[in-house]
């Protein structure tokens, strides 16, 4: 493997535990103003410092994001459907590989819909991308699985990860469900695991439990963080379980002990300037 490539793929699962957390912001591609993402910036301000990569499109990167962050940007470069169309899975490579280097992009993502109408443009067009992502040293993330249509049980998302490996994605988000270990077993680049739709903190934070039990490097998460009722609260904690090998009663704890301590300063605020007082009680998790 390239330096290039696998510098950056150090970038985004941290090399020192083989771990990664990333922050998903990217649903306004095809959900635009998503519940508690109507406006980016503000929302991703106070969780940046919390997530080791971000997970987006060029525009909320270019509008919504500080230029001095020193946090990979893990850009997505499909798109082309939205929710409200025929059909989600019909989607085409929108980046140029110049405009993701121009972002400085750590790796690209797209979505491939296997078992969909659009499933064969989408395998291709992941080839395609590795094909020319490749020869700039940067990774591939190929996302399996969304839409309510798609099967998420073991037998398919073993598909649809292996699949997106053998067309060489270098890592694959896809979700968790029973038998995760099959999902695991036959993929034979890391997997990542979405979120998915909003649950309670202590289920989410059992969720990214059981993915990392069961062999994922990580979890990507959106709707779980920032439409949490505490999302800086829920950022760290998922972190301590991620980073820090934290059982779900610790970080369940640690959630319900920062939500008591500053609940004021723990939620991003949509309409008004963050407080930025400093700190008097040091978190307990493992922090960047
Ligand atoms: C879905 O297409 C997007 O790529 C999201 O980034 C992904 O679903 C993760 O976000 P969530 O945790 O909200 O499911």
């Amino acid at each position: 493997m390239d330096w290039g490539l696998q510098n950056r793929l150090s970038q985004i699962i941290k090399p020192q535990n083989n771990r990664a957390l990333m922050l998903a912001v990217d649903h306004g591609y095809f959900l635009g103003p998503t519940e508690n993402l109507e406006n980016p910036k503000k929302v991703i301000a106070p969780l940046l410092k919390y997530c080791d990569s971000l997970m987006l499109t060029r525009g909320v990167q270019r509008t919504s994001v500080p230029t001095s962050t020193n946090v990979p940007m893990v850009l997505r470069v499909s798109g082309g459907s939205s929710i409200i169309g025929e059909d989600l899975s019909q989607e085409e490579i929108t980046v140029s590989i110049k405009d993701a280097i121009r972002l400085n992009a750590s790796a690209l993502a797209m979505s491939i819909f296997v078992g969909s109408k659009y499933e064969h443009q989408t395998i291709v067009n992941l080839g395609k991308l590795v094909n020319e992502a490749e020869e700039y040293g940067i990774p591939v993330l190929a996302v399996t699985a969304v839409g309510k249509e798609l099967g998420k049980d073991a037998r398919y998302l073993s598909l649809a990860c292996r699949i997106a490996a053998e067309q060489g994605a270098h890592i694959v988000k896809t979700y968790y469900c029973d038998n995760f270990e099959k999902v695991i077993q036959s993929c034979p680049v890391p997997i990542i695991v979405a979120g998915g739709k909003k649950i309670p903190e202590r289920d989410a934070l059992q969720l990214a439990y059981n993915a990392i039990k069961g062999g994922a490097v990580g979890v990507d998460m959106g709707r779980n963080i920032w439409q949490s009722e505490n999302p800086v609260a829920m950022i760290r904690s998922v972190r301590y379980v991620v980073h820090g090998n934290a059982t779900v009663d610790q970080a369940f704890k640690l959630y319900q002990t920062i939500c008591n301590e500053k609940p004021q300063q723990n939620k991003p605020q949509q309409n008004k300037p963050q407080q930025n007082k400093p700190q008097q009680n040091k978190p307990i998790e493992n922090k960047k």
